[in-house]
């Protein structure tokens, strides 16, 4: 006599296979990314990820529109100004083309949870997230720029803060910035292990944010994609400067250091499923060489199974229509 395990008979059937799946994707779990653009009138598509615009203020509402009507309830946003500065001053000024759409959203969608990307690459004439001097890009006095967007942002009406920049006691400045302009209980979304990563190539071309002078890239303050423990170490530091929320970005190449933050922190964990993982499933598609809806779903759920409790993804639109 054979001995031998029975996998197969909880997979018999469909209905079968519903009643033991582990892993769940809701729309409650979705977080949909949306660019607002000064330099146009109308919309535009971004050529490297198909489906995504750029909107103007005009335009942007059209958009959130859509976007509520399926049943998402929570947006990022990010901005490209009309002019660029050293300082970003784009980024923090209170008539910013970020404050200006937040401020717009929020007074026709109240429900509808806004969360402001906090960076100033797309701000700054250098393309850097900080503030670069004689070719670094300094610490300390970009957290005050920083700072000073985080603020404008929520007295636009943002309802949480989600700083990407990278830089050391990001966390710590912002959430003292936030508590003395009375906005203690705005949650941080922390980038709290953001590695430097070729596949945020078609954001950069969408939002104008590639480095632009000094460092070609964003090594000195991004993450090496080799590291894990150092990815711990990011978690502990944003935990104890405050953070109410942690986010792994990128997504598909790091499940395994989503897994190692889920089990080391008690915080929210966010998964960002970045354009370019968004360009290749869709240039794969395109060509017929895949079957986007079930990669689409094979992905976000191996997100969720990783460990993340919500994901920002260009295809949150796709898949809030099936579920
Ligand atoms: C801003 C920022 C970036 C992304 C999100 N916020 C670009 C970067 O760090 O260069 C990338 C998002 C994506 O690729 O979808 N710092």
């Amino acid at each position: 006599m054979l001995e031998f395990d029975r996998h197969r008979r909880l997979r018999t059937s469909a209905a079968m296979r519903d009643l033991v799946r582990e892993t769940h994707l809701n729309k409650d779990d979705l977080i949909m990314p949306v660019f607002v653009d000064a330099t146009i009138s109308g919309r535009e598509e971004i050529s490297s990820m198909p489906g995504i615009y750029r909107y103007s203020l005009g335009s942007i509402l059209d958009e959130i529109k859509e976007i509520v009507s399926l049943g998402i309830k929570s947006i990022i946003i990010f901005g490209v100004p009309e002019k660029k500065d050293e300082v970003g001053t784009g980024a923090w000024e209170d008539n910013g083309i970020v404050q200006q759409a937040i401020r717009l959203i929020k007074k026709n969608y109240p429900e509808l949870i806004v969360i402001a990307d906090t960076c100033l690459c797309e701000y700054t004439s250098t393309g850097h997230c900080g503030i670069l001097k004689d070719g670094v890009v300094l610490n300390d006095e970009s957290l005050e720029y920083l700072t000073k967007t985080a603020v404008s942002q929520v007295a636009a009406g943002a309802d949480i803060i989600a700083p990407s920049n990278a830089m050391d006691g990001y966390v710590a400045a912002i959430r003292q910035g936030l508590d003395k302009a009375g906005y203690e209980n705005t949650p941080i979304m922390s980038y709290a292990v953001k590695f430097a990563s070729s596949f945020y190539g078609p954001f950069r071309d969408a939002a104008d944010g590639s480095p632009k002078e000094g460092p070609k890239d964003r090594k000195t303050y991004q993450m090496d994609p080799a590291n894990r423990l150092e990815a711990l170490r990011e978690v502990a530091s944003d935990e104890k400067e405050g953070a109410d929320f942690v986010m792994v970005k990128p997504a598909m190449a790091f499940l395994d250091v989503m897994r190692e933050v889920r089990n080391h922190t008690l915080l929210p964990l966010v998964a960002y499923n970045v354009s370019g993982e968004y360009a290749m499933v869709k240039a794969a598609a395109a060509n017929g060489w895949i079957n986007e809806e079930q990669i689409v779903y094979e992905s976000l759920v191996g997100m969720k199974r990783a460990g993340a409790d919500l994901i920002i993804t260009y295809f949150a639109k796709d898949v809030a229509k099936k579920l």
